[in-house]
């Protein structure tokens, strides 16, 4: 079948007409390349359909949700057995007790849990308990740090007010000079020092944590009587079988968790150390929704997969084939790629690329043969993404490359990305 997107188009079209701007938040594609499907039909193991039917090896995982495989049968059956019973009720039912077990068990410094629905809402308890906890106002933020879209952090300030981040203080991510000098400045009102476990912010190389920076984050809290928090929304279990920390010998004192701990189903969490309890004690939290059982269940079994599964090594060597891979095809066609980060959640940009004309071009030639790649976001694997399915996904990448070579030179910029890129 050859690549259409009119239905994608028509879409498009109307939901201009009944939602702002056609569509909102990380959802909206008016930074990606011009052709990308935005409306998708169905997904399953590593594969997503849009809507005018094209297949695609999705490299994106729903921005991290899947993390099994889509539509992963022994969670969804857990999860409809437990539809079956009731999902939001008038209480929570024994799954609640049952997963924050689970959580405490697995999870190092943890020895309680909360639940909400999306990573937002964990970071932004975490911040909320950690101020509660310590009487203190200001939270340390790394530069450019995605945490979630509340009005304390999202990277968009319209609609918010300068008061709403005006305790937040910024860090230099992997570099404790900088958070010394924060703690320095605001000395006896720093309430907490949120990281995520590496540094993967949007257009920009990853970074992984230095054990400097993470030892002496924890160094710093302690002496001046902060909580750390580590926000594992994003990477959590992606990286490890507990805390993604645990192997620089840090414990963080919350953690903030989300998309990928249901395999898709809709909970976040909020974990502590019992050092952090009181301030969790302390706080009014809540939403409807955030004691639903069936998503509860879905954890409890995407979590036995994490624990006894081999998921993580998979994703691991799934990841690894695909960045050689790469390497060499871009050698071969004349490009240098910079990939970094682990090799499970991969950033992905050319060298020689300031505006990213090259980078846009060859995810547009890739999804155009069936591979769906990100321009500017780290990628994920799933369990799901087989040896067979890179090597399906590599012969498209080849190509995509030749593609791009053969019009390098008349290659035209996203004129919104450029002029964003473009130095002020
Ligand atoms: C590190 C991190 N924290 C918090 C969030 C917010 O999560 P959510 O979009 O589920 O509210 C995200 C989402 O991408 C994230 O990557």
């Amino acid at each position: 079948m050859t690549w259409s997107n009119a239905k994608n188009k028509e879409l498009q079209e109307r939901a201009r007409k009944v939602i702002p701007r056609g569509m909102y938040g990380h959802e909206s594609t008016i930074l990606l390349p011009d052709e990308y499907p935005q409306f998708f039909s169905r997904a399953r193991g590593a594969r997503l359909w849009d809507v005018d039917g094209n297949e695609y090896i999705d490299f994106m995982c729903a921005y991290g949700p899947n993390l099994m495989g889509y539509g992963f049968e022994p969670v969804e059956a857990a999860a409809a057995a437990q539809q079956a019973l009731g999902d939001a009720m008038t209480g929570p039912s024994e799954a609640i007790v049952v997963l924050a077990e689970t959580l405490v068990g697995m999870v190092d410094h943890a020895g309680w849990a909360m639940f909400c629905k999306n990573g937002t809402d964990a970071t932004t308890m975490a911040i909320v308990a950690a101020r509660a906890q310590t009487r203190r106002r200001k939270i340390l933020a790394a530069t450019g740090a995605y945490h979630g879209a509340a009005p304390w952090c999202t990277p968009r300030p319209a609609g918010t007010l300068p008061e709403d981040r005006a305790h937040v203080v910024y860090y230099q991510y992997n570099d404790a000079d900088s958070l010394e000098a924060a703690f320095k400045a605001h000395e006896g009102d720093v309430a907490g020092v949120i990281a995520t476990p590496f540094l993967h912010e949007t257009f920009k190389d990853e970074a992984l944590p230095e054990r400097a920076f993470a030892t002496a984050a924890r160094e710093l809290c302690d002496r001046h009587g902060a909580l750390l928090i580590l926000d594992e929304v994003r990477a959590g279990f992606r990286l490890a079988r507990g805390s993604s920390w645990s192997d620089l010998g840090v414990r963080p004192d919350l953690s903030a968790w989300g998309k990928c701990i249901a395999n898709g189903h809709p909970i976040s969490a909020l974990l502590g150390s019992d050092t952090a309890r009181k301030g969790a004690e302390a706080i009014f939290v809540t939403g409807s929704f955030w004691f639903a059982a069936t998503p509860m269940a879905a954890a409890i079994e995407t979590l036995r997969h994490i624990r006894e599964g081999d998921y993580l090594e998979r994703t691991v060597a799934a990841g690894r084939r695909l960045r050689e891979g790469l390497q060499q095809q871009a050698a071969a066609h004349g490009f240098t790629l910079r990939q970094t980060g682990p090799a499970q959640m991969p950033q992905i940009l050319f060298e020689d690329d300031p505006d990213l004309r090259l980078g846009y071009a060859w995810v547009t030639e890739a999804m155009k043969r069936g591979v769906y790649l990100h321009p500017y976001h780290n990628m994920f694997l799933s369990r799901a993404h087989g040896l067979d399915d890179i090597a399906i996904a590599l012969a498209a990448t080849d190509d995509a490359f030749a593609a791009v070579k053969k019009r390098r030179d008349v290659l035209a910029p996203h004129p919104i990305v450029a002029q964003m890129l473009a130095p002020h």
